[in-house]
């Protein structure tokens, strides 16, 4: 099996090359990734030099680029991760959200389309759904509710992607994944950015009153999901991924700091994100049902797997934190002061 993987110098699109490379019956993985802030190619040291594996920094919505390497690598399947993925980004400067959420996306499609590609899948976010009152969860026909520009770009690229697979018979599918967690992350979401303060006796900044509900999902099991997805699923559906492990924002700092051995004097209530959505809920039974898949780590187990990761890579997270990030943090938290 020949793939492209767009996005795999980033958080969780790494996590996927690395666990495809693992295996003996490895396929062969082109990444294309423009290597923007988020994406760092010693996310992908550990399988650099496997057979099979190639690299090529470029745009998502850079059309001729990417129809040259659709043409070259004749793949069975695009497997699309790339995108802006941080909603605070987004808020703070949402153009490159449409440039390379919708854009590129509009573009792979294209280049699938033009070249036959055989699947195409689309990795996106239970964000689309929007904020979730008690007691419902969304499935797959949820109505699409987003508040934020990231999750306005997603549900767009979402949009898209079904119109190529109704129009064009583009043979494209879905993923719907909730909040991810693990090593790799860039630490501007919440469980690496906690992780990080919590054991640098930094700060940990709650915006609101923290009682704001995520389902957490480890990234391993999250590609084991895209990959289910990827091989079982359904051309022209969604399928949603959730971790079974709903939590509000606080417990979730309690837990880290339980596991760094970091001070509750640390914590800082900081005004809230604008457009904050509340909860967050998916069932993930279709996925289940359709290809046996399930989540498999335990959340208490993934933190310490992923604390420990951060704890003995410290070099990673200076060298990433260094330059454009110590900008948008500065911006990001400097406003925000104490919560009213
Ligand atoms: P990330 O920000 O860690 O990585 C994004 C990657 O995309 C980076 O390597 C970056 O260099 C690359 N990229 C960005 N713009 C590009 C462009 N124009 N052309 C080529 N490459 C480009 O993101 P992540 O957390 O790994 O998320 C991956 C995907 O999963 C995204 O589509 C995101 O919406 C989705 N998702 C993320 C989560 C989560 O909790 N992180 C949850 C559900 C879904
Ligand atoms: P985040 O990791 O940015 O993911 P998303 O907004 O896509 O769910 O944030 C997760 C939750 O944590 C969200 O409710 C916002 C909150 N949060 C904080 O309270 N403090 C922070 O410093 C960050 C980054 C997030």
């Amino acid at each position: 099996m020949k793939l492209i993987v767009t996005g795999g110098a980033g958080f969780i699109g790494s996590a996927f090359v690395r666990m495809l490379l693992s295996r003996s019956d490895a396929p062969s993985v082109t990444v294309l990734d423009k290597l923007t802030y988020a994406g760092n190619l010693e996310n992908l040291e550990p399988v650099a030099k496997m057979p099979g594996f190639g690299f090529v920094r470029g745009d998502i919505a850079d059309l001729d680029a990417v129809n040259q390497l659709v043409a070259s690598v004749q793949p069975d399947a695009i497997v699309h991760f790339a995108a802006e993925s941080h909603v605070d980004r987004s808020i703070e400067s949402p153009g490159a959200f449409f440039d390379t959420n919708l854009r590129g996306t509009f573009t792979l499609l294209e280049a699938a389309r033009r070249h036959k590609v055989p699947r195409f899948v689309h990795v996106s976010t239970d964000e689309v759904y929007g904020s979730i009152d008690e007691p419902h969860d969304a499935d797959e026909e949820y109505p699409l509710h987003t508040s934020s520009p990231y999750s306005a770009s997603k549900a767009g690229s979402d949009l898209l992607v079904k119109s190529y697979f109704h129009t064009f018979q583009v043979p494209a599918l879905i993923t719907r994944a909730s909040n991810n967690y693990g090593p790799y992350q860039f630490p501007e979401k919440l469980i690496p950015l906690m992780i990080s303060n919590a054991l640098e006796g930094k700060e940990l900044p709650i915006y609101g009153d923290g009682m704001q509900i995520r389902d957490w999902l480890y990234v391993d099991d999250h590609c084991r999901g895209i990959e289910a997805v990827l091989r079982k699923g359904r051309e022209g559906e969604i399928y949603n991924i959730g971790g079974n492990c709903s939590l509000p924002n606080r417990e979730v700092v309690d837990r880290i700091i339980a596991q760094t051995g970091a001070s509750r004097d640390q914590i800082k209530y900081v005004k809230d994100r604008p457009g904050h959505d509340r909860r967050y809920a998916l069932t993930t039974e279709k996925l289940m049902r359709e290809t046996g898949w399930e989540p498999q780590m335990d959340f208490d187990r993934g933190l310490a797997e992923t604390v420990n990761w951060y704890r003995n890579n410290r070099a990673w997270i200076d060298r990433v934190r260094s330059g454009e990030y110590q900008r948008f943090y500065d911006q990001n938290y400097a406003g925000r002061g104490v919560a009213s």
